[in-house]
């Protein structure tokens, strides 16, 4: 697998890194976006906010519009809670400790331990989606999440976790495909089980550990209507009453938008600028 990762690993910026700011924000970028969409837009977020303390320092509001386009803002709510927690409660160093990483905001089992191995380069195992469908497949079972975890901790290679992490992304997304595994350019064809058996169905992987539901369609989607409310506030200050209600309410409880002191909607944290109208006025 080592020597495989060698000549097929894919360059992208985030791998030339081991800021464990710099992970983190390209790791949540990756949550729920596509890689050739990620590339620009980790540029120019570290471009703008480098480090926690500029982050912290910002107006979250800034933080969302930064992430416009990107889809699921929530994600840039929580990295600017995360940069704050990094600066007040752990004195402006980043953790490196599974249980410390998991307290920050929108950081789960898979994040933490992705920060872990590709920032500080710990013995730690990721599973997402693609991983998590390559040790189900390993296994010849179906697995649990907490299962696929284990096998992965205990596939792991001691003292190489950065390599060969990115190195079982990169065979998940390229060659154990959902569809159409390329089994004969897969390096560890000869330890699998569902490849022995012929990859017969039902294949293992099938809603198994990590491998997630695919994203529903955004067209005339809730999510788009969120969307589209946060770009207009992105723009200034809107009248609520012009959207609908329990839109305008799902973006107050995410704490991604606040009404201002004329009752209009605005990015959180951001100065309305005067001049837009109150609602009914
Ligand atoms: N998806 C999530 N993390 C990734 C990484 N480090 N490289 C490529 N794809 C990823």
């Amino acid at each position: 697998m080592l020597d495989w990762a060698e000549r097929h690993r894919r360059d992208l910026p985030w791998r030339s890194s081991r800021d464990p700011w710099a992970v983190l924000v390209s790791e949540v970028m990756l949550q729920q976006t596509q890689v050739a969409r990620v590339v620009p837009r980790w540029h120019a977020f570290l471009q703008r906010w480098p480090d926690t303390s500029s982050c912290a320092a910002a107006s979250p509001g800034d933080v969302v519009a930064e992430w416009q386009g990107l889809g699921y803002p929530r994600r840039a709510r929580n990295l600017h809670r995360c940069a704050s927690t990094i600066e007040h409660e752990h004195g402006g160093r980043f953790p490196d400790e599974l249980g410390a990483l998991l307290a920050l905001d929108g950081v789960g089992p898979y994040t933490a331990r992705a920060v872990l191995a590709f920032a500080f380069e710990h013995d730690a195992a990721v599973v997402d989606t693609n991983v998590g469908r390559v040790v189900a497949r390993r296994a010849g079972v179906r697995l649990t999440p907490s299962a696929a975890q284990r096998a992965a901790d205990e596939w792991l290679p001691a003292g190489r976790s950065w390599e060969w992490n990115q190195a079982l992304l990169d065979l998940g997304a390229g060659v154990c495909r959902p569809k159409e595994p390329d089994c004969g350019g897969c390096p560890v064809r000869r330890e699998c089980v569902w490849a022995a058996a012929g990859c017969t169905e039902p294949d293992p992987a099938v809603r198994s550990a990590g491998v997630s539901r695919p994203q529903a369609p955004y067209q005339g989607s809730r999510r788009q209507a969120r969307g589209r409310l946060l770009a207009a506030a992105g723009a200034g200050a809107v009248d609520p009453t012009a959207h609908d209600p329990e839109i305008v309410h799902s973006l107050l409880e995410d704490d991604l938008v606040e009404l201002d002191e004329c009752g209009r909607v605005r990015l959180v944290g951001r100065i309305s600028p005067p001049g837009s109208p109150a609602p009914g006025g």
